[in-house]
């Protein structure tokens, strides 16, 4: 069967296996689900992640060919982090930028990347109904976390497509992408952590 048709293409199974512990750590450094999150803290978390896709939006858009596997700046998350920010009081210009993203040194380590970025939209789900529990929503500073809203579904299904289409074209070019999903969790999580000490 063609794996387009598939709902979860088996890129995405390795992808997953691959990068479980790697999640792990992330939900482990995160107080997103702390009932006691608070509205400070909540603020460098999400400053904290502007200041990853800062870094590693621009690079992601620099690679050539993911508009033309449909995955296009309409999923850039930047433009959420900043309604975000200002909505919580922050101002990006004021903010660090991460300074070790991973490379984007071609398309195979774009569509690991994106992985990482557009799975979190799945987490998103769970998250942002904790914080609608907390009087945070998407108009008061919960944007990034609510994602596609209703359609994440949808969109995640269009890039379950977009990735395996590809890796069935390009088997060989799973191991880049497994090793840029790992970068970027990796990167990230360092990244987190060290706002999370700071914070
Ligand atoms: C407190 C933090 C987090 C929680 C509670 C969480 C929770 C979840 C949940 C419940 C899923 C499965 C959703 C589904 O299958 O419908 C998921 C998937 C995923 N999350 Fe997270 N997540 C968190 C943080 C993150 C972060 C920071 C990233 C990366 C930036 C991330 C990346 C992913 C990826 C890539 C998947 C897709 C796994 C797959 O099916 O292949 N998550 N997360």
């Amino acid at each position: 069967m063609n794996t387009a048709l598939r709902t979860r293409p088996a890129i995405l199974d390795l992808l997953r296996e691959q990068t479980r512990a790697a999640h792990e750590r992330a939900e482990e450094t995160l107080p997103l689900m702390d009932p006691a999150l608070g509205l400070a803290r909540y603020r460098e978390i999400v400053a904290a992640f502007w200041g990853f896709h800062a870094a590693l939006e621009p690079r992601l858009r620099a690679v050539d060919g993911l508009d033309a596997l449909g995955l296009d700046a309409g999923r850039r998350k930047l433009p959420l982090l900043e309604t975000d920010l200002r909505a919580l009081g922050a101002d990006p210009a004021r903010l660090p930028v991460a300074d070790e993203v991973p490379r984007v040194d071609g398309l195979p380590a774009a569509l690991g990347v994106m992985y990482v970025l557009e799975g979190a939209t799945l987490g998103g789900r769970v998250i942002s109904r904790h914080l609608a529990s907390q009087g945070i929503g998407p108009d008061t500073g919960g944007a990034f976390f609510a994602g596609y809203g209703d359609a994440t579904g949808e969109m995640w299904k269009a890039f379950a497509a977009a990735i395996g289409g590809y890796a069935e074209a390009h088997p060989e070019s799973a191991g880049a992408m497994v090793r840029a999903a790992d970068e970027t969790f990796t990167l990230l999580e360092r990244w987190l952590a060290r706002a999370m000490e700071t914070a």
